[in-house]
């Protein structure tokens, strides 16, 4: 099939399952068995999730969250305790030998360390899922072809993984596992070992990718930059279990765990500067200041918070930390602001904020 007729057929099956979802995790946990002296560890914890067709989902958790044993189950490589998993409505756990080499034939994996075949060349490794599929020469050829075309690896077809950058290795990783057509692609820290920049490319890639094909992704990560570029959608995973979920926007503008906060904060220049942190008091200081946080977020986001504040309400207001962002091609802008710490005057700075139909809250009072 050429990348044409494949990109309509794929558009197809997402028209015709609008409403069902990709993949879908009913109550699902996996515990590992107690070893030795390790106790037994649970690494999912009844998670239950939907995620839709064409969706760009991000799952973001520390080391040992569960992050890769959640991918592992969705291609059949790891079996659920309990719970099930669907995948375009079929029930992985439920899969044979046969059916499990099918399901991944549908579901490509992308890894950290790319995974490749150092003996073959870049062609070769692109091939080897259409050779194990049993895909005739010519045909497979011409597929591995516009696969690097796909990439922008069509002038390093013939060289060794060795002779390739980080990024260049990726994009092998990428043109692999998209070789079968799959409808749904799983990364696993598919950026982790990559420079920034580098890490951008990649991720316009699977960004192109997802728009061209409508394959579904679900997209493991610890770093909230990776969220904030791609995903539509978030779940936050700790110990197994999700503790924050969705749409990305939503989970920026409202964190409601220390973790997602934490998460949200390292990315959006939100975290308070250490030795401002040092200085924070719970407690008006006489002649001090207090410290606001605002968010500015939807609508309002670009809200001229600043001078109303100054000009309108005549608060003498000082900028100590804060950008604005784009998070989903929306605004968002998160600011650090501080205000004479007299009641009165916090009280009107607040009102104010609340009346813009901005966020804001009290972070502390300093000297
Ligand atoms: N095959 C296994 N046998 C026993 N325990 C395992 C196995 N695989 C993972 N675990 C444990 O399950 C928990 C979750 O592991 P998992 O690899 O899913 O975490 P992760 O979020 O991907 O972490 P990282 O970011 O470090 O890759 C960890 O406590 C880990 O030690
Ligand atoms: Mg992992």
């Amino acid at each position: 099939m050429n990348v044409l007729a494949s990109i309509e057929a794929v558009s197809a099956a997402t028209a015709a399952s609008a409403e069902a979802p990709a993949i879908r995790f009913d109550a699902v946990s996996k515990t590992y068995p107690a070893r030795g002296r390790d106790a037994q560890v649970s690494a999912l914890d009844r998670v239950s999730l939907a995620v839709a067709p064409g969706q760009i989902y991000g799952v973001i958790g520390r080391s040992g969250a569960g992050k890769s044993t959640l991918l592992r189950v969705i291609n059949g490589l790891e079996k659920p305790s309990a719970g099930r998993v669907l995948v375009d409505g079929t029930d992985v756990v439920t899969l044979d030998g046969g059916g499990l080499r099918a399901l991944r034939r549908r579901v490509g994996m992308i890894f950290q360390h790319f995974n490749l075949l150092s003996s073959r060349t870049v062609f070769d490794n692109v091939a080897f899922p259409l050779e194990l599929a049993g895909v005739r020469r010519g045909a497979m050829a011409a597929r591995v072809d516009q696969l690097l075309d796909l990439v922008g690896l069509a002038d390093k077809r013939g060289r060794y993984p060795a002779e390739l950058s980080g990024g260049e290795k990726q994009r092998v990783g990428i043109a692999r596992a998209l070789a079968t057509e799959p409808n749904v692609l799983l990364s696993d820290e598919a950026t982790s070992a990559l420079d920034p920049e580098t890490t951008r490319s990649i991720l316009d890639l699977l960004a192109r990718v997802n728009a061209l094909t409508g394959v579904t992704i679900v997209l493991i990560t610890h770093e909230m930059q990776v969220i904030k570029e791609i995903a539509d959608r978030v779940a936050v995973i700790e110990r197994g279990r999700i503790i924050e979920e969705g749409p990305v926007y939503d989970v920026f503008a409202r964190p409601r765990t220390a973790t997602a906060k934490s998460f949200v904060a390292s990315v959006t220049g939100s975290s308070v500067p250490a030795d401002l942190a040092e200085e924070l008091s719970t407690q008006p200081i006489t002649g001090g200041r207090a410290v606001l946080r605002v968010l500015l977020t939807g609508a309002q986001a670009t809200a001229p918070i600043i001078s109303r504040l100054s000009r309108g309400a005549d608060i003498d207001v000082q900028v100590l930390a804060g950008q604005v962002d784009r998070i989903g091609g929306a605004p968002f802008g998160n600011f650090l602001l501080a205000v004479p710490g007299r009641a009165e005057v916090v009280a009107a700075a607040l009102a104010l904020v609340r009346e813009l139909g901005l966020t804001g809250e009290v972070l502390g009072y300093v000297a």
